[in-house]
């Protein structure tokens, strides 16, 4: 995804909670936008000049405006924060053209969405497309805190939504999470899709381990894998030249990277966009990325998040 990135306006800009925005983005010259497929995200380039990506969560086929929603998240890298704060209607946006990475599969027989927090942004996207088919073989489970932390209650209460929905608060106590096992127990066909904090797709993981894996999807923007792990410093070597650059335990590969003056693509740097892919040609990776496949892990690494299982790594660059 190396495309150029291309402005839209901020036609809109409006709290669906204390700490949830719903932007809208139109074309600044009101021509029609692509119509982009369920569970899409864009890439953008917030007002501070960090690339977030964010899941379109309005109606697909709408070519008037694209949607996204943005949580400001406090102890976040600040690209929520700039988008929450700084970012007003009448700006232009930067932006790349949609990617998805978290299709929906149109002909399953049934769909179970989960979704905790934020992640409802794209499963929004998915039952608006199954409703302007004429399909209501769907039912969502939303995760949130309480009511005032529900981003989209109207739309979800809405007449042709709300028999499809239920909504769990637990009120920030674990003991209160959503009992997702009795959905889970007996595989039945339906095909599952889920957006949210780790914890909750680690749920879902581990109760659909006996599900068929092409049935269960999961999508994870700005979530690292495995980032219990706590960082170690290792080197990274320039097969090219040989050059040794060091990676501190808080720097990723592609920082240490721009610091020592090498160029490599870049967009989302949360190691689900594909643009830092980069050859591996020695050294153990601990992928932390959701693009690779099993098969590209010993020879390629995602220099935005991933880092060495071993003390250096070589990489082809
Ligand atoms: S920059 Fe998107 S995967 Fe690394």
């Amino acid at each position: 995804m190396n495309e150029p990135f291309f402005a839209l306006r901020v036609s809109r800009k409006h709290q669906l909670t204390p700490d949830i925005v719903l932007i809208d983005l139109v074309h600044p010259e009101g021509l029609d936008l692509p119509v982009f497929t369920p569970g899409a995200h864009i890439t953008v380039q917030t007002p501070k000049g960090l690339h977030r990506s964010y899941s379109l969560c309005g109606q697909p086929k709408d070519q008037q405006k694209w949607q996204i929603a943005v949580k400001r998240e406090n102890a976040g890298r600040g690209g929520s924060c700039s988008m929450f704060d700084d970012l007003l209607e009448g700006d232009q946006l930067q932006t790349h053209p949609w990617l998805n990475l978290f299709e929906l599969k149109d002909q399953a027989k049934f769909f179970i969405f989960v979704a905790g927090g934020i992640g409802i942004t794209p499963i929004m996207s998915m039952m608006r497309h199954l409703l302007s088919m004429g399909k209501n073989n769907f039912q969502l489970y939303y995760c949130t805190r309480d009511s005032l932390s529900t981003a989209f209650l109207e739309q979800l209460n809405a007449p042709e939504m709300v028999d499809h929905v239920k909504i769990h608060h637990d009120h920030g106590d674990l003991s209160q999470a959503l009992d997702l096992w009795p959905l889970f127990e007996n595989p039945n066909g339906s095909d599952i899709y889920c957006c949210g904090p780790a914890g909750l797709m680690d749920s879902v993981r581990d109760m659909t381990g006996h599900w068929p894996s092409e049935s269960v999807h999961f999508e994870s923007f700005g979530i690292s894998k495995n980032t219990s792990n706590e960082n170690k410093s290792f080197d990274i070597i320039l097969n090219s030249s040989g050059k040794r650059i060091h990676v501190f335990p808080d720097c990723s590969i592609l920082d240490a990277l721009r610091s020592n003056g090498e160029t490599v693509s870049s967009s989302c740097e949360s190691g689900t966009c594909g643009s830092c892919r980069t050859g591996l040609i020695s050294g153990e990776a601990e992928h932390r990325d959701y693009v690779l496949l099993d098969d590209e892990k010993d020879t390629h690494i995602m220099v935005c998040v991933s880092r060495a299982l071993t003390t250096e790594l070589v990489l082809d660059l």
